[in-house]
């Protein structure tokens, strides 16, 4: 079975809530939480004006059950709470009341609102708007995780064999200082533990292995894998070291016999996001790998992105996603 099929049958062991808010303006969206109802992956709840979410649907012959719950952007019961949190959330800003009210008026805003509030377990967009909106949704809302420094990223990366690897981060922090770093491999960490079920092995990817070349960006790998170590004790982890010493046994016993990964490495963390946005589609491209992503990491509760180009199946995938990282 394919690691995304294994992924959306845990997630209809859940039985979770996903928020899709841009069924308004996406028949893709529509179509993604009539099969997640009908599939039983997850409970969608749309976001978004009832008669235009169903005039939009008719245009496209596609019936909307009765079953699946269409939320307006405002309900006037919760006008002055939502205003309030939001004041709030951008109170160091001084906001004007405007600026408060574009926020309580957006269905991505609206969505992570009510993933804070418990009203649901994942928000998955992105069909429609940029990602760095939906990442500035997310930041505003639910807010990065208590034990993380930044939001990242992953490519869960399916090898023809059958393996799985995750790379990080491929999608948003382009220089990660070495705490950003460390934190983005940790969050990497367990991405890969909740979504695959293996136990990770850490490599801290560099042109240097264990010295073999200084430079600045070098020391930013060495200490971000060192600040990591310290966070982190139990799982297996180790930097600096270039990808063949992460991942050819052979050569891990020649460059870095002390390497506890040993070669065998499932989680890469690439230094910045030119390697990693690279790498990941060189991976999809000459090597054949199915990339499954990007994966929002690092927020306290999961919100994922979509590609403006995604299909209903991705749609349905990062729904499925986001429940399984729902159980953390
Ligand atoms: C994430 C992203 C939107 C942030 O952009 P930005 O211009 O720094 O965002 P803002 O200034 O609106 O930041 C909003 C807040 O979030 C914080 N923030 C920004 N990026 C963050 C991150 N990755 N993690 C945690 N907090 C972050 C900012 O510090 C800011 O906080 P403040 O308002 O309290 O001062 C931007 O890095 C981005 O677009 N990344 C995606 C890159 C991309 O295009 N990838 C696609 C393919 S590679």
């Amino acid at each position: 079975m394919s690691i995304i099929s294994t992924i959306r049958s845990k997630a209809r062991e859940l039985g979770k809530r996903v928020i899709l808010p841009e069924a308004e303006r996406d028949i893709r969206v529509i179509r993604a939480a009539n099969i997640l109802e009908e599939n039983g992956i997850a409970t969608p709840i749309l976001i978004g004006d009832k008669q235009n979410i169903h005039e939009l649907a008719k245009e496209h012959n596609v019936v909307i059950p009765d079953e699946i719950t269409i939320l307006p952007v405002n309900v006037p019961e919760f006008k002055q709470e939502k205003y309030s949190f939001f004041e709030a959330q951008l109170a160091h800003k001084n906001p004007t009341a405007d600026q408060i009210n574009s926020l309580c008026n957006d269905p991505l805003y609206t969505a992570g609102w009510l993933l804070e509030k418990g009203k649901a377990d994942a928000v998955v967009a992105g069909s429609v708007a940029s990602t760095a909106d939906v990442i500035r949704g997310a930041l505003r809302t639910v807010g990065v995780a208590k034990d993380s420094s930044i939001v990242s990223s992953t490519f869960l990366m399916e090898m023809p064999d059958g393996r799985v690897f995750t790379y990080a981060d491929c999608g948003v922090v382009p220089y990660p200082t070495p705490v950003q770093l460390a934190s983005i491999a940790l969050d990497s960490g367990k991405t890969h533990q909740l979504l695959t079920g293996d136990e990770p092995s850490i490599a801290f990817l560099s042109f240097s292995t264990k010295g073999s070349a200084s430079h600045e960006r070098v020391d930013i790998v060495k200490e971000a894998y060192k600040t990591a170590r310290k966070q982190n004790s139990s799982w297996k982890m180790d930097g600096e070291l270039q990808f063949d010493a992460a991942f050819v046994p052979k050569v891990a016993n020649r460059k870095a016999p002390d390497s506890p990964l040993e070669g065998n490495a499932n989680v890469f963390i690439f230094p910045n996001l030119d390697a990693g946005n690279i790498a990941y589609k060189i991976t999809e491209r000459l090597a054949g790998a199915v990339a499954t992503g990007p994966i929002l990491q690092g927020l306290e509760k999961p919100y994922l992105d979509l590609s403006r180009g995604c299909s209903v199946e991705d749609i349905i995938n990062a729904a499925s996603v986001g429940v399984v990282l729902s159980t953390t």
